[in-house]
């Protein structure tokens, strides 16, 4: 009995030994952060803040490299333009780490989503991937967005009087957008607002993550193996009693697969099709991957034309500027927009730049962990200081601090598009630090396409209409910070005045 007792007692001190010994790696390593509890870490404070809020309170009480526990799990964020450059060209960095071992969501299928997926398969399937955005796909892709974007601007009703929601109106448009562009659905939410894709991705969207289990699981990743299988047993259940589990969306995707293997259109342009052509995809990866696109490229456009757009109505003399150059490049093409042409709008790009650099819509998504350790001096406040970045730890990159430093930019909270004009160069710290898309090999796969989308929407839209104040713009717009984005919280108003640039029949897209 005594021995037993004995056992156990050593048993004890050995874990918590362990666990002393796991809860001070980044001390050891010389990142500073704010002290964990032995069992939980920092994630309780971290919960109880929004992640943008929580991630620039640790940067300015500890420095541009500094970590902390989520659960035993730790995390190193870094606000350090050179360091990061540094780890995103690094070849042994190509690891996005999952925020959650086994994902927010447990479901398994979503193991095979391209940002979830480990760095060799990952190669496989972004290289599949890429070539959905290649210029002749973007091309093709491009009739179906002035398709779209003439539905959007039938809705927009002008009047001076009255003023309008544009965030709504974008959510709908970049819905139907991705439905058509990645999988040839005929969508119609812009004008239909029961259409089920709609409601699939509101389903998809509302669906809540901060369980019990999952914090459990993050506290104490040695019962990983019998905690994982139980999550994902819970969320079959979930599925099976017809609340949760896997959602409509997956349910379209399948649909949207079957339909298109049944009736082969050779000649579609969209992400669908290429992943059919690759014929090295499962049904399962093809649907997951669907479900992925639709997840980061829905809020993250939405709210990138969003923010874009509520910066054009409080900066008036900016919008003159933009409209200034379309009525110019307008009028040299005869009225015709073509996609390769978007290139051309300089002062329009200087203008989504700075917007992306005030308010980027992905925030906490740029994470890489790598396979060797980086030994690293950098100042802060005047002092050298040394850390490591160990091998195996998740890394983040606090985009948003790096992208408002008042240490990088020159009063970083002022809209101010001339940084970004053709004849004016970033420092090399700014040009490190500025990556709303991320940088590197995993920088975002759909950068050209809403870059594209972002342009055929602006054009258009602007040279109609001059965008004005209303009684309910914001004076400093109100954001909500997600797991991973951040949008518009009340959304963007202003009101529409009629001011084309040009009579209705000189502009055409082709
Ligand atoms: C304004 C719009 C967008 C912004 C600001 C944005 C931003 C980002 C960022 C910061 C990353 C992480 C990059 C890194 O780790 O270096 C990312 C990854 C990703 N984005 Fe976007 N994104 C946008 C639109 C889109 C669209 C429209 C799509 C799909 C068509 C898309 C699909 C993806 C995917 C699949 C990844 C993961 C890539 C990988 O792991 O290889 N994004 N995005």
């Amino acid at each position: 009995m005594i021995s037993i007792l004995v056992w156990m007692i050593a048993l004890v001190a050995l874990f918590i030994h362990r666990r002393q010994f796991r809860m001070s790696i980044l001390q050891r390593h010389g990142i500073p952060g704010p002290k964990p509890n032995l069992w939980w870490g920092n994630l309780f404070e971290y919960l109880k803040t929004p992640n943008v809020e929580w991630d620039s309170q640790l940067v300015e009480k500890y420095g541009p490299v500094c970590g902390y526990y989520m659960g035993a799990k730790p995390v190193i964020l870094l606000a350090e333009p050179s360091l990061i450059h540094t780890i995103q060209t690094n070849h042994d960095f190509l690891d996005r780490p999952r925020r959650v071992p086994g994902g927010i969501n447990p479901d398994p299928k979503r193991a095979k989503m391209l940002g979830n997926l480990g760095v060799s398969d990952w190669k496989n399937l972004r290289g599949i991937l890429d070539k959905a955005f290649s210029p002749q796909k973007l091309k093709g892709m491009s009739h179906h967005v002035a398709a779209l974007v003439n539905v959007f601007m039938s809705r927009i009703a002008p009047n001076d009087d009255v003023s309008i929601n544009f965030y709504p109106l974008y959510q709908d448009l970049t819905l139907d957008l991705i439905g058509k562009t990645g999988f040839g659905l005929d969508s119609d939410i812009q004008m239909n607002p029961n259409d089920e894709l709609k409601k699939a991705v509101d389903q998809e969207f509302s669906k809540s993550t901060g369980t019990f289990l999952l914090k459990l699981f993050l506290c104490f990743p040695e019962i990983q193996c019998v905690l994982q299988p139980i999550r994902v047993l819970l969320e079959k259940a979930k599925h099976w009693m017809g609340f949760g589990g896997h959602s409509e969306l997956w349910n379209l995707g399948r649909n949207a697969v079957l339909q298109r293997k049944n009736q082969p259109q050779a000649d579609a342009t969209d992400l669908l099709q290429v992943m059919l052509d690759s014929g090295r995809l499962d049904e399962t990866s093809i649907v997951a991957n669907s479900v992925l696109f639709f997840e980061a490229g829905f809020e993250t456009l939405s709210a990138g034309l969003a923010f874009i757009t509520y910066l054009m109505i409080k900066h008036p003399e900016v919008q003159e500027d933009v409209r200034n150059e379309i009525r110019d490049i307008l009028k040299g093409s005869g009225g015709k927009m073509d996609c390769f042409h978007l290139k051309q709008f300089r002062i329009l790009d200087a203008a989504i730049q700075e917007a992306l650099r005030m308010f980027p819509p992905q925030t906490t998504f740029i994470g890489r962990s790598g396979s060797s350790a980086i030994h690293r001096e950098y100042s802060w406040k005047g002092q050298q200081l040394k850390c490591i970045i160990p091998a195996n730890v998740h890394v983040q990159v606090g985009l948003y601090q790096i992208l408002n430093s008042d240490e990088i930019w020159e009063s970083p909270r002022r809209y101010n598009p001339d940084r970004f004009q053709p004849g004016t160069t970033l420092n090399q710290e700014q040009s490190f630090a500025f990556q709303p898309f991320g940088n590197g090999k995993r920088m975002c796969i759909g950068k050209k396409y809403a870059d594209m989308a972002l342009k055929m929407l602006l054009v258009p839209l602007l040279s109609k209409y001059k965008l004005v104040r209303s009684d309910e713009t914001e004076d400093d717009i109100s954001v909500i910070y997600k797991t991973a984005t951040m949008t518009p919280k009340k959304g963007v108003f202003g009101k529409p005045v009629a001011d084309p640039l040009f009579p209705e029949e000189e502009l055409h897209d082709v």
